[in-house]
Order: C-alpha cells, then structure tokens, then sequence
C-alpha cells in the first residue's frame, strides 16, 4: 500500500516516519515539506537513512497515495485535502476532530467550507473504531484530548460520574508543541522549570467536551489546567471527579471497559502511571484512586504524546481502516530507563 506524510519534518512527521519503516505492508512513496523542498531527509536529519527527496506539497501527487498522514499545523490540511477522491486521509491536526463546526470557527479562527458534507470520523480508536473503520478522513486526537477521554469513557458507559464537571491537571513534555522555534520553548525558559499555560481557554477544551458530550450524553465541563515540564515527551494527566461507587467498583468497571484492548492498561489499585513506561510506545496506562473522606475519584492516564497522542494512534487507526491487524507495527516496548 501507498502512503504519504506530508509535513514529514516535523516531530509527528518523523514518529510516523519511524512507525511506518516497520510495517510489512506500506510503502513511504511520498514525502513532503515546506521548508527543505528538494533535500533529502538525511540532508535535514542526518540521523535519518532516508535519501528519498522532500516534495513540495502537490495535491496532484496525493492521489497516488492509498493513504495520506497529514501532520501540519490546523488550518492548513483541510483545503489540501477535502476534495480527494480515491485516498483516504488521517490527518493529526484539528481539521476533521469536530463534529460541529461553529466549534472550530471559533476556537482555530477558520471557517472550513463544505464541513458539513465531508465524511469523517474521530479517531479515538478505542471508543470509535467502527466509524473510522470506513471513513474517508480520520481526525486523529489531540494528544490531552486522547488521555482524558481513555481515562474518562468507562464512567460513561456505566452512568457513574456523579457531576457534569472534572477538573483536569495535565503535565506535557515539550515536543507537544511541535518543533517550532518561539522564545518560550528555549531551553533557559524550560529546563529546569515547571509551567503553566493557556489555562481553561486551551484548545483541547471544546475537543474534550464535544467528545465528552456524546460519550455521556449529557454535557460536561472541563475545567483544564495544562503545563509544560522539562522533557521531551510525554503526558501526565490527573483527573479529579465525583462518583459515588466504590473503588472497588470503580475498577472493575475500568477493567472489563478495556479488557480487550491491547494499548490500555488499567493498573492495579494503589499503582500510579509514569510517562516513562509510554516512552516511544503506544501504550497508556490509567490509574484509579478514591479519596473516600471526600468522595473524589482520581483517574491519572500517562502517555508518548507523539505516540498514541499522535502518530501511534494515526497508524493504529490506518490499521483500523485497511483491515491490517491493529497492532501491527506498533509494538514497542519502552525505552527504559
Ligand atoms: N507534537 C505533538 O505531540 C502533537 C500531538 C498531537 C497532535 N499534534 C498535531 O499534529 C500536527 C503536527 O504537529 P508537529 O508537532 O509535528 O508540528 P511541527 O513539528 O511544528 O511540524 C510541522 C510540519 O508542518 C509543516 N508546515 C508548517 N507550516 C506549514 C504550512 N503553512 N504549509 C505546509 N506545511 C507546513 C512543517 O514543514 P517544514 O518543516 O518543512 O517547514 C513541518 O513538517 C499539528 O497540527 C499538531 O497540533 C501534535
């Protein structure tokens, strides 16, 4: 099968890269970039064996492509993409996340034309599989989106969260902001440091609660706390909410919910997740805690943002939709320590 990753220098671009060479089934025929147009890959990334030649970005090559990754920031892929005929697209931006597009005019400052009409499905594996099964475009999650939901859907299908709100404190490495050069994210502003940004307003809100929405029918809020920590991937999310199951309960709830899933760990009661342990794989591991004296549930969900927060998931979802084994190139361990 033919695949193409445009915006391949980037560090999704570059996961995927890495995922794809160890799949027995496609072949990388098409690469592109904006910047390095004409050098080779290894020119840019002399770490990468790869000689094949950055392309511009040619919307008549997408077409020989079965399958096209876009990884570029939002905004951009939609128009690039929308009108393909035969060459389904997983794109690891924001443009095809929303079921509701006022959702995206507002919170990206775009207006998609024909949104309505274009036939895509969320790509939480997971929790959608059916759909992305037979969509022509997969909106892959965003990275905190997809830690929040794993950690969230098994309350959802048994009615168990007692309130319409959670509180969310989230923990990134920096390569979730993608490889962009910006002041905040030189290494005398991060290392060393733990901080705080884009409180309540960050985009990842109205994805979670749109998701959350239909998860539970009913709306929930999000109250969202991101900060950025000195490593280069890696999420932490805790999430505090009422319920007033036990934990007992609780757990075993969450353990039948994901029993048959190969990427979600439930961890025993009183083990907590590291992002260590998701280091370079696509594997999330969820903890559950109960405060009793408060009656509040602690969910904590870990995961390589650049894996099952982007390109782990990305793959895991053309595996979903090319009827290849779900798990297929896609079983890494952790590098560790
Ligand atoms: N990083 C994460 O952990 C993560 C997780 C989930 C989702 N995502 C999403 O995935 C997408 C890619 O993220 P990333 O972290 O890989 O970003 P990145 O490292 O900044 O890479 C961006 C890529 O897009 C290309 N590009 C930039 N502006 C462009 C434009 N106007 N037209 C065409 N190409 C353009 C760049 O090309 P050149 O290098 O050639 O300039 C580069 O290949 C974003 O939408 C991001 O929100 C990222």
């Amino acid at each position: 099968m033919k695949v193409g990753i445009v915006g391949v220098t980037g560090y999704t671009g570059l996961e995927l890269l890495r995922i794809l060479s160890n799949h027995p089934h496609v072949e990388v025929t098409y690469l592109s970039s904006k910047s390095f147009v004409g050098k080779s890959l290894k020119d840019v990334y002399p770490f990468e064996l790869d000689e094949t030649v950055l392309q511009d970005i040619e919307v008549e090559r997408f077409e020989d492509c079965d399958v096209l990754f876009t990884a570029l920031p939002a905004g951009v892929s939609y128009e690039l993409v929308k009108d393909l005929k035969n060459t389904k697209v997983i794109d690891l931006g924001a443009d095809f996340r929303f079921d509701d597009p006022s959702l995206y005019e507002k919170h990206y400052g775009k207006k998609l034309s024909n949104y309505e009409t274009c036939e895509r499905a969320y790509g939480l594996t997971e929790l959608n599989r059916e759909k992305i099964k037979n969509a022509k475009f997969v909106g892959n999650p965003g990275c905190y989106p997809t830690a929040v939901l794993l950690a969230t859907a098994p309350l959802a299908k048994n009615d168990a969260l007692g309130t319409s709100e959670i509180f969310v404190d989230a923990k990134s490495g920096v390569s979730g902001a993608g490889r962009k050069q910006d002041e905040s994210y030189t290494f005398c502003e991060l290392n060393e440091n733990l901080k705080p940004y884009n409180l309540v307003d960050h985009r990842h809100v109205p994805e979670m609660e749109e998701k959350l929405e239909a998860l539970f029918k009913k709306k929930i809020n999000v109250v969202f706390a991101p900060h950025l920590i000195p490593m280069n991937r890696g999420i932490l999310c805790t999430i505090y909410l009422k319920t007033s199951l036990s934990i007992e309960e609780i757990h075993r709830m969450y353990r039948e919910f994901y029993q048959d899933e190969f990427f979600v760990h439930v961890l025993p009661i009183g083990t907590y997740p590291t992002t260590k342990w998701c280091l370079g794989t696509n594997h999330v591991f969820i903890s559950l805690t109960k405060d009793e004296r408060t009656d509040t549930l602690i969910v904590m969900s870990a995961l390589d943002n650049l894996m099952k927060g982007a390109s782990g998931q990305a793959v895991q979802n053309m595996n979903v939709m090319f009827c290849f084994e779900e798990q297929t190139a896609l079983k890494f361990k952790a590098v560790y320590p």
